[in-house]
């Protein structure tokens, strides 16, 4: 699928990320394995674990480079992209899934964990993003491009709240935005640009949605394996996907689901004139409901009320 391509993936020293660089070399990309070998909150440990991955890569058979730039700087992006045309002359697919995190709730967040977190997930995502765009722009304009498949890593915590993550998240739905203005600029490159959220075991992540760990075991399908996440990463970075563009998936085990952003969802209207603000007292709760966001999981009541009212309709 992914014969003669070059693929850089930041943070692919572990978890998602290091399945992503494995999938993709196992595909027949040459694969640029980046990662800084920090951890979970960022600290150097003196790890180099893209090294560890390169060489899994090329013990089975790959190509494989590592790199350990710090991708969070803007030299760090540059120089990652200049370390895939160095070695391969050039790029075709860029994974942007490095990530840190530092949890806290927000009368607690300190101005480091709030910087960090933006830095290495949102400057991160562009620094890099930024780079390969300026390579697939050239390409395009001198008459060789017409390829590029960038995907760039959110989170599901958009979609149930992120409460004690509030950095994390704002960092997550900047690279959704970002993302998604990024497919509009570079379509007329042949570019795609598309984001994942994904969701996977691993050192970052004990995953929160119900799992039957025992049938897992019997069917021997574990669906929190970072492999499932991987492998819709190797079909967006595919010619395959090259019809997708703008597009949020949420991946868990062997759900693959759109995830629909920024989506205007019920329209209070009058015509004529606007609102006070007490009357839209009044109305803001008989026509939008008061509750809290839909939460997975639990399935609670709350969202069955949700569901039938939206089922409903505008008939409120
Ligand atoms: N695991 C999940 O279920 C889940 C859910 C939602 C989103 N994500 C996102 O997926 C991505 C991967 O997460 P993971 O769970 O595999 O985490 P992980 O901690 O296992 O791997 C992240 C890797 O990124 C590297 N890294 C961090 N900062 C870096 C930097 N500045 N430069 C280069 N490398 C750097 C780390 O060294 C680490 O190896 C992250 O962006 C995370 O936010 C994961």
């Amino acid at each position: 699928m992914l014969d003669g391509r070059v693929a850089v993936i930041t943070g692919a020293g572990r978890g998602i990320g290091r399945m992503e660089a494995l999938r993709l070399a196992g595909y027949g990309a040459k694969v640029v394995v980046n990662d800084l070998g920090v951890a979970m909150d960022g600290s150097p440990t003196g790890e180099t674990p893209a090294e560890e991955v390169a060489r899994e890569i090329s013990t089975a058979g790959g190509r494989a480079a590592a790199d350990a730039h710090d991708i969070s700087t803007y030299e760090g992006g540059e120089a990652l992209v200049q370390a895939a045309l160095d070695n391969w002359g050039r790029i075709d697919i860029v994974v942007n899934n490095a990530g840190i995190g530092r949890p806290h709730m927000v009368f607690n967040l300190e101005d480091a964990e709030w910087g960090d977190v933006l830095r290495v997930h949102l400057t991160g995502t562009f620094a890099v993003s930024r780079a390969a765009c300026r390579w697939w722009r050239t390409e395009h304009k001198e008459g060789r491009g017409g390829y590029g498949r960038l995907v760039n890593t959110s989170t599901g915590l958009l979609l149930y709240g992120g409460a004690g993550q509030s950095n994390y998240v704002a960092a997550k739905a900047g690279v959704l935005a970002f993302t998604d203005a990024l497919a509009t600029e570079m379509a007329p490159y042949g570019v795609t640009c598309n984001t994942i959220m994904p969701s996977a075991q691993t050192r970052m992540a004990a995953v929160g949605w119900r799992i039957d760990r025992a049938r897992a075991e019997e069917e021997a399908f574990d669906p929190t394996d970072p492999v499932h996440v991987a492998e819709m990463v190797s079909y967006l970075a595919s010619p395959a996907a090259g019809w997708i563009s703008g597009q949020c998936f949420q991946v868990r085990g062997g759900m693959v689901e759109h995830v629909r952003a920024w989506e205007v969802d019920d329209t209070l209207e009058r015509h004529g004139s606007g609102w006070t603000a007490d009357e839209l007292a009044a109305e803001m709760p008989r026509f939008f409901g008061a509750g809290p966001k839909p939460s997975d999981p639990p399935p609670s009541e709350w969202q069955e009320q949700y569901r039938a009212r939206k089922q409903g309709g505008h008939s409120r």
